[in-house]
């Protein structure tokens, strides 16, 4: 196993569209993934795809912490979850805004408009078939993980730009906010 490298903004292969895995049981897939599992422990991520690790290939690999789901309406944590040629599907037209951050986007965040709940299937590399709802936080990792694959990052979702900042100054003005309100 090995910790792999992050492809920043302006890269390329985050550009792309990425290809579609022709056998996701392969053992190539299969060590991928494992490097990609390795590499977002390393940096206590939530999500990565194999574009932010210069592989341009319909692989995605996501968890939702305990600490997540409990923000959303129905917790429910999911473990470590790896897809290969996911498709997601919206469940009705209702989006919310949410905070989001990106491993090839360092040290900032955003406010995103997601659909709050989604269907999603993919293939696992153990020969498996995946297919869950989800909404909440679960929703919104998957469908920032996916548009990976199709070379979109989430600054080119946002429609409020000025929602755009860097993580250690919003968390000061979050931090005003929530004293102001206690005063
Ligand atoms: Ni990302």
């Amino acid at each position: 196993m090995a910790i792999l490298k992050i492809a920043r903004m302006g890269h390329p292969v985050l550009r792309r569209r990425a290809d579609e895995v022709p056998d996701p049981t392969a053992p190539a897939i299969r060590t991928l993934v494992a490097d990609m599992v390795e590499t977002l422990r390393d940096i206590n991520g939530s999500g990565l795809a194999a574009p932010q690790v210069h592989i341009p290939l319909r692989v995605v690999i996501f968890h939702v912490p305990t600490h997540r789901a409990q923000a959303d309406s129905m917790p429910r944590p999911e473990g470590m979850t790896a897809l290969v040629n996911p498709v997601i599907e919206p469940l009705g037209d209702e989006r919310e805004d949410g905070w989001e951050g990106c491993l090839s986007v360092p040290g900032m965040m955003g406010s995103v408009p997601r659909f709050r709940r989604i269907r999603y299937s993919g293939s696992t590399p153990e020969g498996g078939r995946i297919e869950r709802e989800a909404d909440g936080f679960h929703a919104r990792v998957v469908q920032h993980e996916c548009d990976h694959l199709d070379g979109i990052l989430y600054p080119q979702r946002m429609v409020d730009l000025s929602l755009l900042g860097f993580v250690e100054e919003m968390q000061k003005r979050f931090a005003e906010a929530a004293h102001a309100a206690r005063d």
